[in-house]
């Protein structure tokens, strides 16, 4: 795991969309792993000015998402498919039909799960995933207790959970209380993994995800399993991590992150 501290939730926004933006100009057809949650919003706000400004093209680019709630059809607002739209897919030239998230509102969502999991195995499985963290360490709606090794399934929401995504429901007792949600093993075998965490609120779970002890507790520490994953954060998410020195000098030092540092050239 390597992680990276930037100064701002705005930068480090910045550096997750411009490593997003080098490997889909590298990699055209790129399977892209997405999230939700109100911290990928600059994210994706960045990379469709990069599609507007700089012809960035997610045209032959598949997409799959970490989760979706149960029993809301994609044309609610609450979904996270309209969130989705809403923030990305309508701004840049993906191919809509090759956008995925599992529905939450199949009849049958074991069978639901089962064909979400063949379906990124049948397009050679996922290049980039993004992540964000909850408030219980949760990665996708992993909730405490989850299976390490666990794959694409019905996920009851904790509390904590409630609390922290109810506020975005117009009624926030209306919120689902069950989600699908990729598996920690599902997004283990993303060949990289990429997790972004700004602002204080952050800085607690943070810490225990990347130097805590791996626990089915908090689902982001099995991410220290993964050979190759970044966690990209601000300075107050990384408040309190024990070795912010060590991580700083790598970020400065290692030639991979040449082209990503302050006042280097655009790379996207
Ligand atoms: C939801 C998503 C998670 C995401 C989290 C972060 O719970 N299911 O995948 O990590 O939001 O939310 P925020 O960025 O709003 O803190």
């Amino acid at each position: 795991m390597e992680v990276i501290i930037q100064s701002t939730p705005a930068a480090a926004a910045e550096l997750l969309a411009r490593l997003i933006a080098h490997d889909l100009r590298a990699q055209p057809r790129l399977v892209l792993g997405l999230a939700t949650g109100r911290t990928m919003e600059s994210v994706y706000d960045r990379l469709a000015r990069m599609h507007r400004e700089d012809g960035l093209s997610f045209a032959g680019t598949r997409t799959f998402n970490l989760d979706e709630y149960v029993g809301l059809p994609a044309s609610d607002p609450h979904s996270y498919r309209h969130y989705m739209q809403e923030h990305l897919f309508r701004h840049v030239d993906v191919d809509v039909r090759n956008t995925h998230l599992p529905h939450g509102d199949a009849p049958d969502l074991d069978a639901e799960c089962r064909r979400y999991e063949e379906l990124i195995q049948q397009c050679g499985g996922i290049d980039l995933q993004l992540l964000g963290i909850g408030q219980t360490g949760h990665i996708g709606f992993n909730e405490p207790l989850s299976a390490l090794r666990s794959r694409t399934r019905v996920k009851a929401l904790s509390p904590v959970t409630i609390a922290q995504n109810s506020p975005l429901f117009a009624d926030p007792a209306k919120m689902p209380r069950r989600a699908i949600t990729m598996g920690v093993g599902t997004i283990l075998e993303a060949r990289r993994v990429v997790l972004l965490a700004t602002g204080t609120g952050k800085a607690e779970i943070i810490a225990k995800a990347v130097e805590g002890p791996i626990t089915s507790m908090i689902s982001a520490t099995a991410l220290q399993m993964h050979a190759r994953c970044t966690v990209i954060v601000d300075e107050a998410a990384a408040a309190k991590l024990q070795g912010v020195d060590y991580y700083r000098w790598i970020f400065a030092n290692e030639p991979e992150w040449e082209p990503y540092r302050c006042g280097s050239a655009h790379v996207g």
